[in-house]
């Protein structure tokens, strides 16, 4: 430690995924960064990551450095760099969890792969592992960041002996809960201590979430005001009552946007453009339509969803605001993947509207930047939203977006009314509640300040491209956490 900042100099920092190696959403984008920009803060950071088929086939070189027997599992750990950086990412191969194809969590039925339990709990058993220094690698943390329900038993198993490091538990989506039934919990290898409802035990279950929400020193999630919203019933998925009795140690930190997400400079993009030269922004809305086979019509406004295709996003509250939103007129853009219901309601809406509506459904990153770029105004009417990326993408681009006010989308984006725009800090427009009528409005509002350019639409988007969502910035939010977990650990 470094004695003089009370800092954790070692920090092991679990996930299970990072981008670029591999990414289902925002908690990709998240640990294929703040680890680097912790490690360019100085400290000594090591990512640590189910070693998934996909990651094994991405190019770069990993070198086996340790192996163990695990009650769950022989496991090898495999080193190699994240890719375009120094920062390294060891792997935990065991080739029967992980080395198989499709996503990191799901089956090719779309349903969760049925040994999941099975899979992060060894994963949870290595990462405690690494994190005792029990694997020969002489390197001991003194703080293990963890993330989400697939790396919640990290902080319970850990609890267990006196030498372990502090623990913080970020939550990035409490939605997602890592819950079994009970009858798995005796094949895990857990103590039966564990299984109380002070423990994993969530009304009968097993609750992977509960083992970080229980047993971690601190737990954070991704913005401010979600840290509020998870302890009342109604954001809180059954666990406001053990949120609020943990309130002294949760708070909120923002999520940062990855350097790589920079019109200036994306080279994914037709045309390059800034803050000073704006311009080549509308050179990538005409490349952007034509790519989608629809009209070029610079007059009206391009929206755009990109997503998950889930509640969540609000999705099916923009489904039934969409015939209005075509009649503004406006010409609209998805790109998302999801559930097959949306997948098809999708589908039929840009059949009937082949001239304002383009639907490209899958995983596509590529095509996520241009769409940031190309568009003129985002729309994100999640019915909740922890933090939310996109928000911030779209005003690095100046495409000012259009959001429920929750979660992180409350702190990122500044409504437009008389007061903001006077004092120049409005970046899009927020509406209160999550229904279709209310963002029709929102939408409109959005519309007819497009429509003034000069006067009200070109201050929204050069303020959004101002903004400072720098990884810097949160990175340092996160070093002063660390700090006071670690100063309370020590006591
Ligand atoms: P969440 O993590 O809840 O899905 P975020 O807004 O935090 O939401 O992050 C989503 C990330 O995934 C963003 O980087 C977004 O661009 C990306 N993304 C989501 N769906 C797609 C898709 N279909 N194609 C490309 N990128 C996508
Ligand atoms: C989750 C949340 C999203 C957040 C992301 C990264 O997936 O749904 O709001 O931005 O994690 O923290």
């Amino acid at each position: 430690m470094d004695t003089n900042e009370n800092l954790p100099r070692k920090i092991l920092f679990a996930s299970s995924e990072a981008y670029p190696l591999i990414k289902t959403g925002g908690l990709g984008d998240v640990s294929g960064s703040l680890p680097v920009a912790l490690k360019s803060l100085h400290r000594d950071v090591r990512l640590v990551l189910p070693a998934y088929r996909e990651i094994l086939n991405h190019k770069g070189k990993s070198v086996t450095i340790a192996q163990f027997t695990l009650p769950l599992g022989h496991v090898k750990i495999k080193e190699r760099l994240l890719p375009g950086t120094r920062l390294k990412v060891w792997l935990v191969d065991c080739p029967s969890c992980f080395d198989r194809s499709g996503s990191p969590y799901l089956g090719e039925n779309g349903l969760p792969w049925p040994d999941n339990a099975e899979r992060y709990a060894l994963f949870c058993q290595a990462v405690s592992h690494l994190a005792l220094d029990k694997a020969g690698l002489e390197w001991q943390p003194d703080l293990v960041h963890c993330n989400d329900w697939q790396t919640g038993l990290v902080p319970a198993q850990l609890s267990l002996s006196e030498s372990r490091p502090a623990t913080l538990f970020t939550i990035h989506n409490l939605a997602y809960q890592g819950l079994f039934p009970e009858t798995l919990f005796s094949t895990l290898n857990l103590p039966w201590s564990f299984w109380s409802p002070h423990a994993l035990e969530y009304y009968g279950q097993l609750s992977f979430l509960k083992g970080g929400i229980v047993f971690a020193d601190r737990i954070n999630t991704v913005s401010p005001t979600y840290a509020e919203e998870i302890q009342t019933p109604q954001f809180g998925c059954g666990l406001d009552g053990l949120l609020r009795h943990r309130k002294d140690k949760l708070s909120g930190i923002l999520n940062g946007i990855d350097k790589n997400w920079n019109p200036a400079q994306d080279p994914l993009l037709t045309k390059n453009y800034s803050l000073r030269e704006p311009g080549g922004k509308k050179d990538n809305k005409k490349a952007l339509l034509r790519e989608l086979h629809l009209p070029v019509k610079m007059n009206i406004p391009l929206m755009a969803f990109v997503g998950r295709l889930v509640e969540q996003k609000g999705i099916d509250i923009l489904l039934t605001a969409l015939p209005e939103i075509v009649d503004l007129p406006a010409q609209v853009v998805f790109l998302g993947s999801g559930e097959k219901r949306y997948e098809q309601a999708l589908r039929q809406f840009a059949k009937r509207h082949p001239e304002q509506i383009a639907v490209q459904i899958g995983f596509d990153e590529a095509l996520a930047h241009r769409i940031e770029a190309g568009a003129d105004i985002f729309l994100m009417p999640s019915r909740f939203e922890p933090c939310g990326l996109n928000q911030m993408y779209s005003q690095r681009y100046g495409t000012p977006p259009v959001v429920h006010r929750v979660g992180g989308l409350a702190d990122t984006v500044t409504d437009t009314t008389p007061a903001t725009l006077r004092d120049g800090t409005a970046t899009g427009v927020v509406f209160d509640g999550a229904e279709s009528t209310v963002l029709i409005e929102a939408v409109k509002r959005a519309t007819l300040l497009y429509g003034q350019q000069k006067q009200y639409w070109q201050p929204l988007q050069r303020q959004g491209m101002r903004q400072d969502f720098s990884w810097r910035r949160s990175a340092k939010n996160y070093l002063e956490l660390y700090r006071q977990t670690l100063l309370e650990r020590a006591g």
